[in-house]
């Protein structure tokens, strides 16, 4: 359970909007039901969904909403309102055009869901107009900093644990090494978890540097052993396009034949986790009291249990690190 904040209503906001943008996450659409619901049982009398992330802003594809209009969205996937990528809104003028429609059609606060590149957007906009943001850590990859969890991480990992528990059963059968490819162009907390939560041989992230030859010797140490050469690698895609085959070749050349299994999008969709419906509705709710609170230009995120706000200043700043402990966990755990 998850400690939530006390805060004092302040601001009478009477019209809303909030957005979905970046990458889906499984955990948006109950985020989407929470902020509506909170905002509409809290006094707030105008809650509107904007289409497509700032894509829809900027072309007024705007519509209301009502408690009714998020019913049945609890458990399921992928965002109602849709996602997507919108590089125009990297450009001053587009954000400004972006304020107006908001002003022209009474908008007086912005919720917007999504990863660090959407919070870079949303802080700008507030910064350069004056329209108060509130910020949601929505995105698989569990890479915003400031916050300990994101809305779809934990369904991500365990979309990826389903999946590789069905590869190890083919790895034991046959005695195979398979390179499992888990999502993560920046960051290996997917990884780092899927690879403790499965049991894997190693685990390859963008962060730390790891040694072929040192697993080489270790599947070999195990063949030797009459361990057969089963194994399971976890590898988080990175920023290279490739990775996983340029190692499934260093592999081949050192007398390894490895399978190579990319599990992709599929991590990205699928039925909220409980966790995540839980996290997503809390992070919700409160984001529409942090609202009414006189709060602007922060993300609404968990630290060690409590739902808590941290400047998007501050998010789209730093880095979130990986923690060299729990990393190391994945190679003390081996063997
Ligand atoms: P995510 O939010 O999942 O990190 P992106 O990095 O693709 O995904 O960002 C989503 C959207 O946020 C972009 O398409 C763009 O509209 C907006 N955005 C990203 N970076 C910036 C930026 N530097 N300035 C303004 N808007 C940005
Ligand atoms: O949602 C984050 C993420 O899943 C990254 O891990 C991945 O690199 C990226 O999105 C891929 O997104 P898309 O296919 O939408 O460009």
């Amino acid at each position: 359970m998850f400690t939530l904040p006390h805060l004092k209503p302040i601001k009478p906001y009477k019209s809303i909007a909030l957005l979905t943008s970046g990458g889906d996450s499984p955990g948006m659409n109950p985020a989407i039901r929470g902020i509506v619901r909170a905002a509409l049982n809290s006094g707030i009398e105008n809650v509107y969904g904007i289409q497509r992330g700032y894509s829809g802003l900027i072309a007024g594809d705007i519509q209301k909403l009502s408690s009714r209009s998020v019913t049945n969205i609890v458990q399921r996937g992928g965002t109602m309102l849709k996602s997507a990528r919108c590089l125009e809104f990297k450009d001053p003028a587009t954000r400004a055009k972006a304020a107006k429609i908001l002003h022209d059609k009474g908008i007086e606060a912005l919720i917007v869901i999504g990863g660090d590149g959407s919070m870079t957007g949303a802080h700008l906009l507030t910064e350069e107009t004056g329209i108060p943001v509130i910020g949601l850590p929505g995105t698989i990859d569990n890479d915003i900093p400031g916050s300990d969890d994101t809305i779809g991480f934990d369904t991500a990992v365990n979309t990826a644990l389903e999946a590789i528990d069905k590869i190890r059963d083919t790895a034991l059968s046959h005695e195979r090494l398979f390179l499992v490819e888990v999502m993560g162009r920046n960051s290996g907390f997917i990884a780092t978890q899927v690879g403790i939560a499965c049991g894997a041989e190693l685990v390859v992230v963008p962060e730390y540097e790891f040694d072929l030859h040192d697993l080489c010797v270790a599947l070999a140490e195990q063949r030797a052993s009459g361990q057969g050469s089963s194994g399971i690698i976890v590898i988080a895609e990175g920023k290279d396009p490739g990775l996983t085959s340029r190692i499934a070749y260093q592999l081949e050349e050192q007398g390894q034949d490895p399978k190579i299994c990319i599990l992709g999008h599929i991590q990205r969709g699928g039925s909220p986790s409980g966790h995540d419906r839980m996290l997503a509705s809390c992070l919700g709710a409160s984001a529409v009291q942090y609202l009414l609170a006189g709060y602007n230009d922060i993300m609404v995120g968990l630290r060690q249990g409590a739902v808590i706000d941290i400047p998007l200043r501050r998010v789209i700043s730093e880095k979130k690190t990986l923690d060299q402990n729990i990393f190391d966990i994945t190679t003390l755990l081996h063997k």
